[in-house]
């Protein structure tokens, strides 16, 4: 399978291929950390069975279920809610990185209120059943910098196939970060 992005369509085209389908869930937040560094964005990543960080979703048959409505089975049995996803919510579709695989990653990203990131959070500890199977528990990317720390050190941990790459396009696709900040931080990431 050639490497690069596809369409949505091309990517439904090859149906011998595996689909997973991943999404960032984010939201804004006026809040600050110790009452003074802003937060600006919680944004919702996992600890995965593996012990890697990665996005929630998984693997999709689209035979069975739309792309978007299988990502949104994999959300309930990841965080324990249902959330609606559409196309507009499509961000890319590419080849996994390994071609014998024969996979396709689709991602998505979905802003949401904060007090819906919030009730995922408790739902994703309490009545989602891959809680403490699949999933470990839901992290948030700290998006500052601090003395010891902050983005540079999340991203100097190991995330699952593409996810760290993903989050860095998001992050500057939405304007979630300065590149400025995401060059400081990237330049004392041991990634
Ligand atoms: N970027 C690229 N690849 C990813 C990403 C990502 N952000 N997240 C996951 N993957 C890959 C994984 O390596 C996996 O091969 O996509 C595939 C499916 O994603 P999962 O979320 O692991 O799939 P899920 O359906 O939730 O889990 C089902 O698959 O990994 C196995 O046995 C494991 O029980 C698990 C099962
Ligand atoms: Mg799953
Ligand atoms: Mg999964």
């Amino acid at each position: 399978m050639a490497s690069g992005q596809l369409s949505r369509a091309e990517a439904l085209a090859c149906t011998n291929c595996r689909h997973a389908c991943h999404v960032m869930l984010y939201c804004d937040t006026q809040n600050k950390l110790f009452g003074e560094i802003p937060i600006k964005h919680i944004i919702l990543m996992q600890m995965r069975f593996d012990g890697l960080l990665g996005f929630p979703g998984g693997f999709v048959n689209p035979s069975e279920e739309s792309l978007e409505e299988g990502l949104s089975r994999e959300l309930l049995e990841e965080i324990g809610v249902v959330v609606p996803i559409s196309v507009e919510n499509h961000v890319q579709s590419c080849p996994d990185e390994d071609v014998d695989t024969r996979l396709i990653l689709h991602f998505y990203a979905k802003k949401m209120k904060e007090e819906q990131i919030l009730e995922i959070e408790r739902s994703a500890a309490s009545t989602a059943i891959d809680h403490g199977h699949e999933v470990l528990g839901m992290v948030r990317v700290p998006l500052y910098r601090t003395e010891g720390g902050g983005l540079s050190s999340f991203l100097s941990h190991s995330f699952i196939g593409t996810a760290r790459q993903q989050l860095l396009d998001c992050l500057l696709r939405f304007g979630l970060i300065s590149p400025q900040t995401l060059c400081h931080a990237l330049s004392i990431s041991v990634a």
